[in-house]
């Protein structure tokens, strides 16, 4: 699923069949420090047991029979864990500068507050943070990506429970303390709105909670517990970002934002049933949480409505899958419409790929393929894709017109 970073824009499918009858350049007009690029990681660590990680709910999930597509698990994944210098190497060749990943939760507190701090834990951030900013290369910080330490679902049924807020600050917090003195850019949540859903609307992420007629589960409430896992995260996020403004934002100059999951609808007639249609369908998507954030309440139609009550094909060989056409062109449309959109007045600072590279893919397994970057499983191997390579000549081709209209003053980029 595509991830967008801090609220962007629209996804591009609905305007792509224009952008490939009109093949227009995708030059952003961005300033140079804002030309940000990929990537986050999720379970791409793999070694979910190892240096004294805790299990999560993902790793408990996972090796459940049938959850998964192809039956795998991220044990492995893509071994980011101990390939990281390669993969910083990697980044680096492609032009990056900067990366977006996300924290495993129980890697650096194992059983949540209820525990200690796991040194390994905190040692590998610290040298994969360390290591992407001697190459130039930004983190970009998520804080929580769908993983809970398992502890919490046992102990209070994580999101649930109004308890987890108390869990996630101590988190977040701990995080500002230790990573804060060197990154800036802070996400709460990797969209927090898709996880509700998933986790207990149809059940297919865990806990696996749902109701009839949205899902077959052994427990859950569709109607209900869908809202009570998105109030707290709401609230989870709004704390975490007071404690960031009130306790370190004066010494460490950063900032926190949320990643959301953005869908973007049109109406099929212009009738006013298609743009109510329209409107329902967006306050149960992302206004679900921009209104609170915004505004301090959820959206009208919500409201009123609860007052009542595209894949990847994993037998591609891996030639096939390296001449990835289509993920290249996805992009260069994708940046040409957030160009337009810049250009319309947008505020937008940076760009994110999804992703880096091939990894475990949540209930999907390795059967969706997002990377940049193609990964053999077996013996581990990267191979940089088409894509990979587009991209890095995006970056440099971007470069030089920045270099060029920096030294002719009559020709202002921003
Ligand atoms: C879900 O919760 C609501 C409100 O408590 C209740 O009316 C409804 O019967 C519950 N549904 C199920 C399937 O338990
Ligand atoms: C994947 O592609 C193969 C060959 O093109 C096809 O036979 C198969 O049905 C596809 N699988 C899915 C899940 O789409």
């Amino acid at each position: 699923m595509a991830r967008l970073f801090l609220l962007l824009l629209f996804p591009s499918l609905l305007l792509r069949h224009r952008a490939q009858a009109q093949r227009l350049p995708a030059v952003l007009p961005l300033r140079r420090q804002h030309v940000v690029l990929p990537v986050p990681d999720d379970i791409i660590e793999g070694a979910y047991l190892e240096d004294n990680k805790g299990l999560n709910n993902w790793d408990v999930f996972t090796h459940i029979q049938g959850k998964i597509a192809d039956g795998s698990n991220g044990d492995v994944a893509a071994d980011h864990y101990h390939r990281y210098k390669e993969d910083i190497e990697m980044m680096h060749s492609i032009g990056l500068d900067s990366y977006r990943f996300s924290l495993s939760w129980s890697r650096i507190l194992p059983k949540g507050r209820f525990g200690d701090v796991n040194p390994a834990g905190v040692k590998f951030y610290n040298s994969l943070i360390n290591g992407m900013l001697q190459k130039g290369i930004q983190p970009f910080v998520t804080i929580n990506h769908y993983d809970i330490p398992e502890e919490l679902q046992q102990r209070y049924g994580s999101w649930l429970s109004p308890e987890i807020q108390e869990d996630f600050t101590y988190f977040a917090e701990l995080c500002f303390k230790m990573f804060g003195d060197r990154v800036k850019h802070w996400a709460t949540f990797n969209e927090p709105n898709l996880m509700a859903k998933l986790a207990y609307f149809n059940g297919k992420y865990p806990p696996s909670h749902c109701s009839k007629p949205f899902g077959k589960c052994d427990s859950g409430n569709s109607s209900t517990e869908p809202y009570i896992a998105a109030h707290n995260m709401i609230l989870a996020h709004a704390k975490t970002v007071n404690i960031y403004k009130k306790n370190y934002k004066a010494k460490q100059g950063g900032s926190v934002g949320i990643s959301l999951h953005m869908k973007w609808y049109e109406p099929l007639r212009k009738i006013t049933e298609d743009h109510l249609a329209i409107s329902r369908a967006r306050s149960f998507e992302d206004q679900w949480f921009l209104d609170p954030l915004f505004f301090g309440d959820y959206p009208h139609q919500m409201r009123q409505i609860l007052g009542y009550a595209q894949k990847g094909n994993s037998s591609t060989t891996a030639e096939e899958s390296i001449i990835d056409t289509e993920r290249s062109s996805y992009i260069h449309d994708y940046l040409t419409y957030l160009s337009f959109a810049i250009r319309k007045g947008a505020d937008v600072r940076g760009y994110f790929v999804w992703s880096l590279m091939d990894t475990f893919e949540w209930n999907a397994g390795y059967t969706i393929k997002y990377g940049l970057c193609h990964v053999d499983f077996k013996p581990l191997k990267r191979t940089p894709k088409l894509s990979a390579k587009w991209y890095s000549k995006f970056i440099k081709d971007y470069e030089q017109i920045e270099m060029a209209s920096e030294e002719s003053p009559n020709h202002m980029v921003s």
